[in-house]
């Protein structure tokens, strides 16, 4: 299983950032920011972005935490990091940004080592959620904070059926275009999986973070879960 996400993620690269600006509007950008600034950074922290893939959020976090800061961006697919580290050079060559080839759910990192971490639509993705959000726990310092942006399934029926219909009549087509249409045909079926807001807040709890808040946003249709480590 972990292999054939990763290999779909391989796949999308060539497209994978083209595609979210025409499927979101443009809005994963703003959606984005809100987890950025929801993470806390400051100038001089040490922060990371797990699921980094194309580099999106760890260069918004490299812009906020200044060339005496430091940023990870983790992530298994070696196809996404290469396209990271590409814009990274081009775009925003300091502080250097630390792209790594890992697994989430096994980060190569002592305890209590990041001031503040993100994860954008990485969260849907693994195959154990519990152990993701120990890990990302274990990694943090404590009083840091984490941001985790992904899809999220409304309450209103009306808006849970148009985003249903915006994923299979927009989304599928759009990618099938482009060449990759097994790969965004998997969003809606681990939408279904994906817990809800008020789920991963007590899955957050449980694995020891002490103050968690689920902030559903574009309508409910995205969220973003905030947790704190005491
Ligand atoms: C939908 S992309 C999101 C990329 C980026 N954060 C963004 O928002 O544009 C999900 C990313 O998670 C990565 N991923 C999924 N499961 C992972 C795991 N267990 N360990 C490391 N990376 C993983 C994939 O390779 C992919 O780059």
């Amino acid at each position: 299983m972990t292999h054939e996400i990763r290999a779909i993620f391989d796949r999308i690269a060539p497209v994978y950032d083209q595609l979210n600006d025409w499927l979101s509007l443009g809005q994963h950008r703003i959606w984005k920011e809100m987890a950025i600034k929801w993470s806390n950074p400051k100038p001089g922290d040490t922060c990371l972005d797990l699921c980094c893939g194309s580099g999106d959020i760890a260069l918004g976090l490299a812009r906020r935490v200044g060339t005496t800061g430091h940023v990870y961006g983790v992530d298994f697919s070696p196809n996404l990091l290469e396209t990271a580290k590409r814009r990274a050079q081009s775009q925003y060559p300091q502080p250097a940004i630390a792209w790594v080839e890992a697994d989430v759910l096994n980060l190569p990192f002592d305890n209590n080592q990041f001031d503040g971490a993100t994860m954008g639509y990485g969260l849907r993705n693994v195959k154990d959620i519990p152990r993701s959000l120990k890990e990302l726990h274990r990694v943090l310092k404590p009083g840091a904070k984490a941001a985790i942006l992904d899809f999220h399934r409304p309450s209103n029926p009306q808006l849970r059926t148009f985003q249903q219909w915006y994923l299979e009549n927009i989304v599928v087509p759009v990618a099938t275009h482009l060449g990759v249409k097994e790969e965004y045909a998997y969003i809606s079926p681990s939408l279904d999986r994906f817990p809800i807001g008020s789920e991963q807040v007590e899955l957050a709890y449980q694995v020891g973070f002490a103050v968690v808040t689920h902030y559903p946003i574009a309508n409910g249709m995205m969220g973003v879960l905030v947790v704190s480590k005491f």
